[in-house]
């Protein structure tokens, strides 16, 4: 097979053996995704630039003698490089991750769907809270800031406290409640921490709020 690059720009090259061509820009996700190729995805939405937080998007990518496994979300493809999804070593990494996801949000049906269908039911990882959902991927604050322009929420704290807040922990003022965060979020996360506000603001003030 030879690959030459074509005069509209476009990158030939192959994902689990079948040739597709990306535009310029194109990562390896949004490639596969245009020719109806499956890779599972938790923090990733096209609306919104990619961070590379959850990392289930692993695939390996060969091109000769050296293969890795890489994050397709995050991934420009490469005139011939042949991009595989399910790898024994693709599999092998992808499990690792749903471990590791299954502790730090063990209280989210999602991923723990997620996992059983890779066969994960259990994790070797310690759990910190049992309660929790958030799997820090950031989705909602990059929606809140690139699409609604508003920034109402950001991350708080850092290391094994890091949480997504809004500042003080007090509902913002500038959250038009449009609930694009809490539509992005994988795991439902975000609709339980607004219920959560709401709630406390209720008892509060004996009002109800939206954030
Ligand atoms: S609340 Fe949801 S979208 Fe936001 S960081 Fe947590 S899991 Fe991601
Ligand atoms: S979808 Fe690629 S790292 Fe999360």
């Amino acid at each position: 097979m030879s690959y030459s690059k074509q005069k509209d720009d476009s990158i030939q090259f192959t994902i689990d053996g079948r040739k597709v061509k990306a535009r310029e820009g194109w990562t390896v996700l949004e490639t596969a995704r245009h020719y109806g190729i499956h890779i599972p995805t938790l923090c990733y939405h096209e609306a919104v630039k990619p961070s590379g937080a959850c990392r289930l998007c692993v695939v390996e990518a060969r091109d000769g003698e050296w293969s890795k496994v890489v994050i397709s979300c995050m991934y420009p493809p490469t005139n011939g490089v042949e991009i595989r999804t399910d790898t024994d070593r693709v599999m092998n990494v992808r499990r690792w991750i749903l471990e590791m996801l299954l502790a730090e949000c063990p209280a989210s049906k999602e991923i723990a769907d997620l996992a059983a269908k890779y066969g994960v039911k259990s994790s070797r990882f310690k759990v910190e809270d049992s309660e929790e959902q958030c799997l820090l991927c950031g989705l909602c604050v990059r929606v809140c800031e690139e699409v609604v322009g508003v920034k109402a929420i950001s991350f708080g704290s850092r290391g094994v406290t890091k949480h997504i807040a809004t500042p003080y922990m007090v509902p913002n003022k500038a959250c038009i409640a449009c609930g694009a965060c809490v539509s992005v979020c994988p795991t439902g996360a975000m609709q339980e921490r607004l219920d959560r506000v709401r709630g406390d603001v209720s008892q509060r003030t004996g009002h109800g709020f939206a954030h």
